[in-house]
């Protein structure tokens, strides 16, 4: 493994890491008050961090997997909503028409997200399918030329601001998970319906939604790859999507680090600084060290998806690691600030309520258990 980065790679970090400061987070509150970053977004598509890693040829940058994972980590580090709201809409939102579409659906569709005129969302969570993600109960009928959909759906990231969801649907339900399919549902889709955005503990410029699905008419030209596929799809696009989380995770993390090492160089208290206590000082030795192994498991696996070797193990790790170390650092970061952590004044309490959802959402860390320890 290369633990190099390449020119580009590192000319990626520094401009999205100025962008992150310079047009993030001074927007950081409004996100805090709940407003989506639609402006940002605006700006991401025009320096084209919304298809990093999309071919030229479907109007994206077409640079390599760890670039774009490096632009989850770099934004996470200032606002952890706009890291979910691309890894979202680049890994499971664009990526499963760009790997399993028709040449006709990558042309309709791809260069739109791409480019982030469209916005991408992933829909297969359900009020009662969670974990068990094969046991969805949404039902597709053929009826001519379309499918009719009937279902609902929770806890769809990007819902209502997103221009294409990707819908999974039983089109068999004799055959459980290998009766699952995709499909490719605009926003304007006659019977698609938007319910409550969920008010959450963090990540609180990302909408959350639940969907409902009320005779949804859909193209049949609309079905991803064939019908019974849909589970593997939805499995393949996580493998990669799990890197982006834990990109995210380790974001949230390296800035609760860093603003716990800064505090305790400045915060005096028994004559010296807090750092210079061992107590702090071996906090922040493990906090640190923590961070740096996430670190290694992240681009280890973004390494492998870029050479096109199967990765979910690692990545699986890496999402397992890195959310935990997330938890950890920034519970650590605000006993470090002490009674100022547990404030608005500092921005610690923000990472840890984003950190929490890093360990539940795209598998929960028992799924990613699972998944390890099936090919161990
Ligand atoms: N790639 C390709 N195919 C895969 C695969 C993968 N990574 N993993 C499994 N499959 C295939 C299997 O090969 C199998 O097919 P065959 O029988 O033909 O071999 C089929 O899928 C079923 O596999 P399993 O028997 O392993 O499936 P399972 O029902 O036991 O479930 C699971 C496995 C890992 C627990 C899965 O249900 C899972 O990942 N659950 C978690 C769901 C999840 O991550 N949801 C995230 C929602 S999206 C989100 O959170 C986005 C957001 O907002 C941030």
């Amino acid at each position: 493994m290369n633990l190099r980065f390449t020119e580009e790679q590192e000319m990626m970090r520094k401009m999205v890491r100025d962008f992150a400061q310079t047009e993030i987070a001074p927007f950081v509150e409004k996100m805090e008050q709940g407003e989506f970053p639609r402006e940002i977004l605006r700006k991401m598509g025009d320096l084209g961090l919304m298809g990093i890693p999309i071919p030229e040829k479907y109007g994206g940058s077409e640079m390599d997997f760890t670039s774009y994972i490096i632009a989850i980590h770099e934004l996470s580090r200032v606002s952890a909503t706009v890291g979910v709201i691309l890894s979202v809409h680049t890994s499971v939102g664009t990526n499963p028409i760009l790997y399993f579409g028709t040449e006709e659906q990558k042309q309709k569709y791809v260069p739109k997200l791409a480019s982030g005129e469209y916005l991408g969302a992933f829909c297969l969570t359900e009020p009662s399918a969670g974990s068990d993600a094969g046991s969805l109960k949404s039902r597709a009928v053929k009826d001519g030329d379309h499918y009719v959909i009937n279902g609902s759906k929770v806890f769809i990231t990007n819902g209502r601001e997103a221009d294409v969801y990707i819908v999974f649907a039983s089109t068999n339900p004799e055959l459980g998970s290998k009766g699952v399919s995709a499909f490719i549902v605009e926003k304007d889709a006659p019977g698609l319906v938007f319910g409550k955005d969920e008010h959450k503990m963090g990540l609180h410029g990302s909408r959350t939604l639940q969907l409902t699905f009320e005779d949804m008419r859909v193209p049949a030209e609309n079905l991803l790859s064939n019908e019974g596929e849909g589970f593997k799809i939805a499995m393949a696009n996580l493998d990669a999507g799990r890197i982006g989380i834990a990109a995210q995770a380790l974001g949230i993390a390296e800035a609760a680090f860093e603003a716990a090492a800064d505090y305790a160089k400045e915060r005096v208290q028994f004559g010296k600084p807090i750092a210079a206590q061992q107590g702090i000082g071996f906090k922040l030795a493990d906090m640190a060290t923590n961070v740096e192994a996430a670190k290694l498991l992240i681009y280890r696996a973004a390494e492998l998806r870029q050479r096109g070797i199967k990765c979910g193990l690692e990545a699986s790790m890496a999402k397992l690691f890195a959310s935990r170390t997330a938890v950890e650092v920034t519970t650590e970061a605000i006993q470090v600030f002490g009674g100022y952590g547990y404030t608005e004044e500092y921005p610690v309490e923000r990472y840890f309520r984003d950190a929490k959802i890093t360990e539940i959402y795209e598998g929960t860390s028992e799924i990613q258990r699972i998944v390890i320890s099936k090919q161990l």
